[in-house]
């Protein structure tokens, strides 16, 4: 197992469509664990493998409470077929670290995929998963959390991710 390096706004490859998974070999098994193995060092709740640098369809999750057993999701190829209801919470990401903000999400989604074997599965979600996995299937996209913020809201958002850079290059 090995941690990857995550890949930060506003790196191309976060902007990338990301190519279907075809192949369920064991790289695609090691590539799983090695993002399930980074997400939980981070710490984070959900990772998709662009944000790793690899611009494939492939997403790992753990919504689970911190006192609670670990509840690790892998999905390959997850798409949203049904979705109700609204919610809006504070969202972060590993890939935009250091920003928060509010976004509006659908309150349950169906997600229809593939497990590392290439079986289909589907996953009924609500709550932190069902956001936890629209925002992972909006990476596979080349969308990141700040897209869905107002003109307004993103333009504080480009200022203020400006100064974090900038105060991370005076304190190396
Ligand atoms: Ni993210």
């Amino acid at each position: 197992m090995a941690i990857l390096r995550i890949y930060h706004y506003p790196e191309p490859v976060l902007r990338q469509v990301a190519e279907p998974v075809t192949v369920f070999d064991e790289a695609l098994a090691t590539l799983a664990r090695d993002m399930a193995e980074t997400m939980y060092a981070a710490p984070g709740v959900g990772l998709a493998a662009p944000q790793v640098g690899i611009s494939k369809q492939l997403v790992v999750l753990d919504c689970a409470r911190a006192d609670a057993p670990a509840e690790l999701i892998f999905a390959v190829n997850p798409a949203i077929v049904d979705s109700e209801g609204e919610v809006s919470e504070e969202e972060g990401c590993l890939s935009v670290p250091g920003y928060y903000a509010r976004v509006s999400r659908s309150a349950r989604v169906k997600v229809r995929g593939h497990d590392l074997s290439g079986q289909e599965v589907e996953w009924e979600a609500q709550g932190l998963l069902a956001i936890a996995f629209q925002h992972e299937i909006d990476h596979l996209k080349g969308i990141l959390f700040v897209d869905h913020l107002s003109p307004l809201k993103r333009s504080l958002f480009r200022k203020k991710w400006q100064r974090l850079q900038e105060q991370q290059l005076e304190q190396l």
